[in-house]
């Protein structure tokens, strides 16, 4: 492979990996008070959990409003709150959700919902 090659991927993983330090933050910061990580209870699903089931989008998209989605996610009733965060925080919030199970997601990913 050529210095190019070597230098893109490089690049690339520098921004993905930066993203998921970043929603790790987010997390602890926004959603730790009501969903754990790797098992536990609290208000809100394990991550874990919702990382096998969920597709990255579908995460980003609960977590930035959540009364609109809070049905099509099977729920009765909607007890997360909408959170004040920017559009890139909800990114990288779900980047670092959605790595939480980076192989087994494929095999039993649910379809994507269609967006509102
Ligand atoms: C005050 C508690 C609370 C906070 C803070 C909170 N959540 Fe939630 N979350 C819930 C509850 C409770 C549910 C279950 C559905 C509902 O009540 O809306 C939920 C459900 C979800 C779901 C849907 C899971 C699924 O697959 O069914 C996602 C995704 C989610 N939360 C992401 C986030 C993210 C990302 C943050 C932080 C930025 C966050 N939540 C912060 C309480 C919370």
């Amino acid at each position: 492979m050529n210095r190019l090659g070597v230098f893109l991927i490089f690049l690339i993983n520098t921004f993905l990996l930066a993203d998921i330090k970043a929603g790790k933050k987010v997390y602890a910061e926004n959603c730790a008070i009501c969903h754990t990580v790797n098992g536990g209870s609290a208000l809100g699903p394990d991550f874990n959990i919702v990382s096998y089931t969920r597709h990255k989008e579908e995460i980003e998209k609960y977590g930035k409003d959540p009364s609109s989605y809070y049905e099509e996610f099977g729920y009765n009733a909607n007890a997360m709150p909408t959170l004040p965060l920017k559009d890139q925080e909800f990114k990288d919030v779900a980047d670092y959700i959605s790595s939480l199970q980076p192989f087994k997601k494929w095999m039993i990913k649910k379809k994507p919902i269609p967006s509102k």
